[in-house]
């Protein structure tokens, strides 16, 4: 055998791989997993008879150009068919948008923390990341931002609401940050959790993109829709932009069953939004549990809190994985929870209390 191996990219050197939240325990005391940000529910009845009937049929590659998932959508959001690429979750049509603007030499812009993605997707991308810290109330600091751009830069995320953090930013803000932002760098507003939104000040994306060619929104079927498992996210995005995402995906990336599932859970919005709003029901009352507990916890706009626990989250996040939950730590900085089951918010809730009884 050779003993020298095959020559890989030195980029990739350092990069770290992607962290899914960890699963609950398949034995053990009855476990929760609260560290993915996924939607506690079952798919609803219509949206299994969909992919069920897919189900005999992936013999076949899917419909590249989701022809029947496009035209939902560019019905439901009042776009031209144009105006619309699909990906393997927004992840992958965020990883196609790095592709489509920045490689070696350019800068991408985005808030740190947030979505652990970004900082992956750029660099394999072969593109230079540039992080620019929230605010200490855990906020996108636009005005920084802004101040970041230079000749070099691409591309900029900003998440809203910002994950992990749950902070959004407000329409106000956000416009005078895209009006100084350059004609030719692309801003991708990545809603992956638009429809927990209840801050009327939060604007919509789908509206800010219209009158600006270099706004792209990002949208998933992951979260409040529920299909993490089927891998299926969209872009709206002016007609360069959109064209240039169709290059870059993955071909037949989008299974049929996705395509599918997809299509059923808009025909079933209003019950997939019913549900969204109990969630949201249970989040004030996870926040105003935990505030009432004596912890500082970030306004959050999203299906998850926040807990700035900087030393003790390790501690924390084995505390509660004892109790039954499953969260989200990042090292040395804090805990994303996402809001579950009421069961689970209650085992969360519980074991806060008793950690900060300690602290
Ligand atoms: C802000 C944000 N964007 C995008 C994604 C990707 O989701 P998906 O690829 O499942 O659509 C996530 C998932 O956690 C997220 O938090």
């Amino acid at each position: 055998m050779s003993e020298t191996s095959p020559k890989l990219r030195a980029e990739l050197e350092g990069i770290p791989t992607y962290k899914p939240g960890r699963p609950a325990a398949a034995d053990g005391p009855v476990a929760y997993k609260l560290s993915s940000n996924e939607n506690p529910y079952p798919p609803l009845p219509g949206v299994l008879e969909s992919v069920t009937a897919a189900v005999g049929a992936f013999n076949r590659y899917p419909d590249m150009a989701c022809t029947g998932l496009m035209a939902e959508l560019a019905d439901r959001f009042g776009v031209p068919l144009t105006h619309l690429a699909t990906g393997t979750g927004s992840v992958g049509v965020a990883q196609q948008l790095v592709q489509a603007t920045a490689g070696p030499g350019d800068e991408v812009i985005y808030a740190w923390r947030s979505f652990e993605a970004y900082p992956i997707i750029t660099r394999v991308g072969g593109a230079t990341p540039v992080q620019v810290p929230l605010t200490p109330g855990d906020v996108h600091d636009l005005d920084a931002m802004a101040d970041a751009i230079t000749d070099r830069t691409r591309l900029i995320f900003v998440c809203n609401p910002n994950n992990p953090t749950g902070t959004a930013v407000r329409r106000a803000e956000l416009e005078r940050f895209l009006d100084r932002v350059p004609g030719d760098v692309l801003v991708v507003l990545d809603e992956a959790y638009r429809e927990f939104v209840r801050d009327a000040e939060v604007p919509d994306g789908v509206e800010l993109y219209r009158e600006r060619p270099n706004v792209c929104v990002l949208r998933t079927f992951s979260k409040a829709y529920g299909l993490a498992g089927l891998r299926v996210g969209f872009a709206i995005a002016h007609e360069p932009v959109a064209a240039a995402l169709r290059k870059t995906a993955v071909p037949f990336g989008v299974s049929q069953l996705a395509q599918d599932a997809a299509v059923a859970s808009l025909r079933a919005e209003d019950e997939l939004l019913g549900r969204v709003g109990s969630l949201v029901s249970e989040r004030t009352r996870v926040v105003e549990t935990l505030r009432g507990q004596g912890w500082t916890v970030p306004d959050t706009q999203a299906n998850f809190v926040w807990l700035r626990l900087g030393e003790r989250t390790a501690d924390f996040a084995a505390v509660c994985e004892r109790a039954g939950v499953v969260v989200r730590p990042f090292a040395g900085e804090g805990v994303r929870v996402t809001v579950g089951e009421t069961e689970a918010n209650d085992i969360f809730l519980k074991t806060a209390e008793s950690f900060r009884k300690e602290i």
